[in-house]
Order: structure tokens, then sequence, then C-alpha cells
């Protein structure tokens, strides 16, 4: 298995990135990359420089020392570790790297092999013909019980898991040809948010959440809302509540009944030891429609916390944000 953390890279790379990076006009940045994905305390770039083809680069500028770099890198590693060879998740081939940049801030780099745009979920999904969608999500619902299995089975460590559709990538997928075959495999990508309790202790820091979140909400968030984010994936239910309320935002809301109605199914079939309640397609919408509510206020204030950044304050701000996300 060690050949899957093979990816290494040479640092100064990354750092050339980092000095040619605008945060706020990535697409302008001096070395060329292109954004595969947004994240909350990540942004996923593909950068085109010798020495960095085939990867996905997830840049996390969160860290204020070096001690709480070193401390995520473990906690990275451990996560990974024990998502493939104790769960028996497939995951990419993965790396990281680590640097200190111009200004003295430490970032931390998650590499991962590179994997086709079609091949993830949310893009399948419109590719893919409806008795195909329901049995990636099927397939997606196997590999969760792979990991509540795993909390079941022991107590010494609970693993928390974002099962969006958007964190999977079908091996071997062909656009061309979009069917899929007798045996879907599903490799897992969102490993940025490295979150498991050993003996009920949270591992991560969760306040590292928090630093990307505008510093006049922090308390706020800190106060109401932290524990729940955290909890939620933890809650195997709630996975698939928001697995299944995705699908809004993927724009095809044809697909929840019949997906929660597949999700019903699992539950009182293969997964019954896991003993979970079943779902209703009004609660999906309505737990979706307060997602969506939360994450387009919270956006909103992102922005004009980096206004306050690089306007008033003439601070740096770090993060990149999504100009819209279409909801
Ligand atoms: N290895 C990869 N190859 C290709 N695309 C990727 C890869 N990893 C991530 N992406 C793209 O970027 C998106 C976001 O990545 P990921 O799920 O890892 O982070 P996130 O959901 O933004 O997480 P967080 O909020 O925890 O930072 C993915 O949905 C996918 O479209
Ligand atoms: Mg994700």
């Amino acid at each position: 298995m060690s050949d899957l953390r093979s990816l290494e890279v040479d640092p100064d790379l990354l750092l050339a990135f980092e000095r040619g990076l605008d945060p706020r006009h990535p697409e302008r940045s001096k070395i060329p990359a292109r954004i595969l994905g947004y994240g909350e305390i990540s942004t996923v770039f593909e950068i085109q420089a010798p020495g960095l083809e085939g990867l996905a680069c997830k840049r996390l500028p969160i860290f204020r020392s070096l001690e709480e770099l070193e401390a995520y890198k473990g906690i990275y590693l451990e996560y990974n570790r024990v998502l493939q060879e104790e769960v028996g998740l497939r995951l990419p081939r993965y790396g990281f790297a680590c640097l200190v940049d111009d200004a003295g801030y430490p970032l931390f780099y998650i590499l991962q092999e590179r994997l086709p745009p079609e091949s993830i979920g949310n893009r399948a999904l419109h590719l893919l013909s409806l008795p195909d969608v329901c049995r990636l999500v099927e397939q997606t619902l196997r590999e969760l019980e792979k990991v509540w299995g795993y909390n079941r089975r022991q107590q010494e460590i609970q693993v928390a898991l974002d099962g969006q559709i958007s964190n999977w990538s079908i091996a071997g997928f062909d656009p061309e040809r979009p069917a899929l075959g007798d045996e879907i495999t599903l490799l897992y990508m969102d490993t940025s948010t490295p979150l498991f309790r050993v003996r009920g202790t949270e591992q991560l820091n969760p306040e590292l959440f928090l630093r990307s979140a505008p510093s006049f909400l922090a308390w706020v968030l800190r106060l109401l809302y932290l524990k729940d984010v955290v909890n939620r994936y933890y809650d195997l239910r709630l996975v698939v509540v928001d697995l299944i309320a995705n699908m809004y935002k993927e724009q095809r809301p044809d697909l929840v009944p019949p997906l929660t109605e597949l999700a019903n199914r699992f539950f009182s079939g293969e997964a019954a030891y896991l003993e979970e309640r079943p779902l209703t397609v009004a609660e999906v919408r309505a737990y979706y429609r307060e997602d969506a509510m939360i994450w387009s206020a919270y956006l909103a204030a992102r922005k004009l916390d980096r206004f306050l950044h690089a306007r008033l304050l003439r601070r740096r701000y770090p993060y990149v944000l999504p100009e819209r996300i279409r909801r």
C-alpha cells in the first residue's frame, strides 16, 4: 500500500506558484492554474508547471504556525491510513507538501493524482441513465456502510466522512461511453477535513475551520454551529440526507424521491444493523433549503470580510473564494 502515499513534488515548485498567485484572481496567476474545486478551507488547483502535471493540488492556507501545520499533517496522514487500511475505502494516490511563503505563513498542499473531471460523481450524474445514477448512489451508500460498519465494530476510533457525490470518482469511467460496468469502484477524494476521534477525542482542532471564517462571525459560529457542523459528519443518517439533498444543487430535483426510496431500502436491508431511521423527501428538501441559505449567507459574509481585509485594513487575505455558487 505504501506506493499510494508516493506522490512527492519539490516544494519549491509550489512556492513559485504561491509567489505568482493572486488569491483574488487565481486565473491571472503567473504560473497558469485551473481551479478544480472550492472548499471551505481549501482550493483545489491543477497547476500547469513541469513537475506538477497530472496532480490535483489542494491549497490550505489556514495555519498560523509550523506546529499547527505539523499536527495537521500527522492527522491527515493517519486519516488516509485509517480510511484505506482499516475501513477499506479506495483513495487516489496522494502525498503532501509543506512550505512557508515569503510573508512567513506556513502552507500545506495536499497532492492527489488528478482524476478525470467527468468521472467525479456530480459530473457523471448528468451523463448516466437513471438506473445507473441509482447504482452509483447505491455504491456510495455501500462505501458509507464500510465507514459506519467500522465505527460499529470497534469503539476506539470513530471516523467521519463527507458522503457528497462530488467527493467520489468512478474508476475507469469513460465519458464517451457513459455507462457503469458490473463492478463499480469509487475513489474517495475529500480528505482535507480529516475528522476522526480516538477514544472520544477529536484529533483535528476544529478551530481550524474557523480560520477561513470572517472574524466578525467566528465567535458566533464557534458558539452556535461548530459542534453541529462537526457532529453531522459522524452521523450516517445526516450524511445520507446531505448526499441526497445535494441533488437539488446539482439541478436534479427529479432524483430526490427515487434516491430517498433507495436509501430507505438500504437502511432496512443490508445496512439494517446500523439502525438508521428512514428518510422522507420533505425532510431532505427542508434540509437543503436551510443548508443553501446558510452557505450563501456565509459566502457573502466571507466576501465582506475579504473586502474589509483588502480595502480597509490593507491586510493579506489568503483565501480564494468562488464568484457564485449555483444553487
Ligand atoms: N484528485 C482530484 N482530481 C480531480 N478533481 C479533484 C480532485 N480532488 C478534488 N477535485 C475537485 O475539487 C472538488 C473539491 O475537492 P474536495 O472534495 O477534496 O474538497 P472540498 O469539498 O472543497 O473540501 P473542503 O471543504 O473539505 O476543503 C471535487 O469535488 C472535485 O471536483
Ligand atoms: Mg468535497
